[in-house]
């Protein structure tokens, strides 16, 4: 069941004990990179980006000697269950009360499991909803919980790569989702906000702002029609990790309404720079999804209109491997495998050159 986050934070005090609960996090340095070292992966980004590959993949450690970082990642990443007695040793009885006090732990049958995710990103920590659970090594059961909050993951740090791009002045996070991108700015500008169009996000993205204890101001809006009016006023810049995939009726967003969506939010609310995530398939008579941007921003006057096709197997079907009908192992843009033949027909049959995940940074 996925976790109220309504009720949590109706709760007296939530505010405090969010703060209480991400002070607990930062005194143990739960940290990327302890998380990643837990796990025995290279590096965080990847654990976070193929969290369900590693739950499927790692071993189930000794609990009896694991340590903080061992257990929140089982419980708040890898979405494992961790025996009930060895939680309070490892995580120490301030934290354990904390998450418990928030309902953030679920016990039964002598184990305890995460209500929801728990992701560290540096030093700060962002609560979601959880993607998938699983029983330990070798299994991972998906969950889609109706309007689900994404933890930050792949497309998230693949535009937060180009996010210093950013003007110092207000920052409006696009479908915060749960409010990564407005949270982790903050000090970069002089105020953050963030709208989604789905309300638990917002309520996700306001703990997250307590939890990290940063002043950010989170609304429910929708990014084809965003105003001034919800924003107080014009804003510097602002950003979109938009849900777009592949047309095989699981793309939330067609990308080319998707850039329509960004480029009028930009210009109704004065932005010198919009930057946006967005999987382009590419037809043939394009010879890039650089080319193909520049056409979707066309009409719209703006300076400069630049392309980052992101280099990551995760959101990349080449020419190449359109040409061969394969889709690569580690290619996140498939919620299941299965669909491969599918996808690769529907591309054949659209005539596309490519897929290609991108951060496109238009400026006014
Ligand atoms: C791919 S997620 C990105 C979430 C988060 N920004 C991140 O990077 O992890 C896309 C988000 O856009 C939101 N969304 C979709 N359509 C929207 C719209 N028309 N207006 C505002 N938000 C929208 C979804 O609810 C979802 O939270």
């Amino acid at each position: 069941m996925s976790l109220d986050i309504d009720a949590l934070l109706a709760e007296r005090k939530a505010d405090k004990r969010l703060r209480e609960l991400g002070e607990h996090l930062r005194d143990l340095a739960y940290s990327g990179p302890g998380l990643a070292t837990a796990i025995g992966a290279a590096n965080v980004d990847e654990v976070l980006s193929e969290s369900a590959m590693y739950a499927y993949a790692a071993d189930v450690p000794d609990f009896a000697r694991a340590d903080a970082a061992t257990v929140l990642g089982h419980l708040f990443v890898l979405n494992r269950p961790v025996p009930t007695k060895v939680i309070r040793g490892a995580l120490g009885k301030g934290l354990t009360k904390s998450l418990d006090g928030l309902g953030l732990l679920a016990e039964a049958d002598g184990v305890t499991t995460g209500r929801a995710s728990l992701t560290p990103f540096r030093s700060q920590y962002f609560l979601s909803d959880r993607l998938f659970r699983s029983a330990g090594t070798s299994d991972v059961t998906v969950e889609r919980p109706p309007q689900v909050v994404m933890p930050p993951h792949a497309s998230t740090f693949a535009l937060n790569a180009y996010l210093g791009d950013q003007p110092p002045g207000a920052f409006l996070d696009l479908g915060c989702g749960c409010g990564f991108a407005a949270i982790t700015r903050r000090r970069s500008h002089t105020r953050v906000l963030g709208i989604d169009i789905n309300p638990r996000a917002v309520a996700f993205s306001t703990a997250n702002a307590f939890l990290n204890d940063v002043d950010a101001t989170f609304a429910v809006g929708d990014a084809s029609t965003v105003g001034p009016a919800e924003t107080g006023g014009a804003v510097a810049g602002l950003a979109f990790n938009t849900p777009t995939g592949f047309s095989l009726g699981n793309a939330e967003l067609e990308a080319d309404r998707a850039m329509a969506m960004v480029a009028g939010a930009a210009q109704r609310l004065s932005a010198t720079v919009a930057q946006a995530f967005v999987i382009v398939e590419v037809p043939q008579d394009f010879e890039s999804a650089a080319e193909v941007l520049e056409e979707w921003f066309s009409g719209y006057g703006f300076r400069s209109v630049r392309t980052a096709e992101v280099e990551s197997p995760y959101f990349r079907i080449s020419a190449a491997d359109v040409g061969r009908r394969r889709v690569p192992g580690r290619c996140l843009l498939l919620s299941d495998r299965t669909e491969a033949d599918a996808l690769l027909d529907a591309l054949a049959a659209r005539k596309t050159r490519e897929v290609v995940g991108a951060v496109v940074t238009v400026k006014a």
